[in-house]
């Protein structure tokens, strides 16, 4: 089997960083395009040994599972110029939010009859093993083509099928959840986490607008602020006790404390009744 990706930016190079790691394909079997030669993304995929090209017939030509990895609006496009290229053993996977499986078969219908398409939402925690995948297979698709996509992005995290009408919410979960806070992806990368950030924000997509909304409600200052608030209440609270101005009211009495308050108890004779308790207790002398 070979592994195409139509597109080479943050999504296929997660992918195929995964798929590597988990031996699942070698880079040799992949092949990679984008207009662009040189982007980040692409560098790295070339380090790792993929097959990149600027053609997309021709990564479509050396692939067999081939994912579309490319922003939802450039789909109809791509899918122009690869249709005439799609033959039987091909299996067409998009990645792009909101793209239905009916729109690409509507497209690809064109160029061949019953075209096998699958639609995939995931999440960049692939690249390092704790994805979250989930997939909805097209009218032309069979059960063997969803169990081979479900072999390669389990690989990678966690994957499971699912009507399509629920990816659009996985879509705002998951694809977009990383941008919210990733622990593990943040100690394995070395990235910054604003580079991680970006990394799962294409321009104009759906993670950058639910980024949006959390900055609008002020999510980053609430959160700088209340560890501020935090740091700065523990050193008041330091300051306070170096000035001994918390009021004795405010202190929590030991037992010890409060039987040295009653009256005509002195602390030597409550000191000698617990040592002679803690004596018994030691020799299991019960009183
Ligand atoms: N990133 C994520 O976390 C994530 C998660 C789930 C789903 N997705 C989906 O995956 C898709 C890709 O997202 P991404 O974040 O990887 O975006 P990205 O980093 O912008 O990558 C898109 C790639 O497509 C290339 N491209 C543009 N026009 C092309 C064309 N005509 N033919 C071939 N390649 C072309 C881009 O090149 P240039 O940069 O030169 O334009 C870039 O390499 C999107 O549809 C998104 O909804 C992303």
């Amino acid at each position: 089997m070979s592994v195409g990706f139509i597109g080479a930016g943050q999504l296929a190079h997660a992918l195929v960083k995964g798929f590597t790691a988990a031996g699942v394909i070698t880079a040799n079997r992949i092949t990679a395009s984008s207009p662009d030669t040189d982007l980040p993304t692409v560098s790295g995929l070339r380090k790792m040994g993929v097959n990149f090209t600027t053609s997309n017939k021709e990564a479509t030509h050396k692939s067999d599972v081939l994912f579309l990895a490319v922003k939802p609006h450039i789909i109809p496009f791509v899918l122009d110029e690869i249709g005439p290229d799609i033959e039987d053993r091909h299996l067409i996977v998009s990645c792009a939010a909101g793209v239905t499986i009916s729109s690409i078969e509507k497209k690809l219908l064109q160029y061949r009859a019953a075209p096998k398409v699958m639609r995939c939402m995931t999440n960049t925690p692939v690249v390092v093993r704790k994805g979250a995948t989930v997939y909805a297979t097209g009218s032309h698709a069979e059960v063997e083509d969803g169990k081979l996509l479900e072999q390669l992005m389990a690989s990678v995290g966690f994957c499971t099928e699912v009507e399509e009408d629920l990816i659009d919410a996985v879509t705002g979960l998951s694809g977009s959840g990383p941008a919210y806070g990733a622990a593990k992806m943040l100690l394995d990368s070395e990235q910054h986490p604003g580079q991680l950030k970006d990394n799962v924000c294409s321009p104009g997509g759906a993670t950058i607008h639910a980024l949006h909304f959390l900055e609008s409600g002020g999510f980053r200052s609430l959160l700088i602020n209340a560890v501020e608030a935090s740091c700065i209440r523990t050193r008041e609270l330091q300051f306070l006790a170096d000035q001994e101005k918390i009021s004795p009211a405010a202190i929590k009495k030991t037992t010890l404390d409060k039987v040295l308050q009653q009256p005509g108890v002195s602390s030597t004779s409550v000191t000698i009744k617990s040592r002679v308790n803690l004596f018994n207790h030691r020799n299991g002398v019960k009183k």
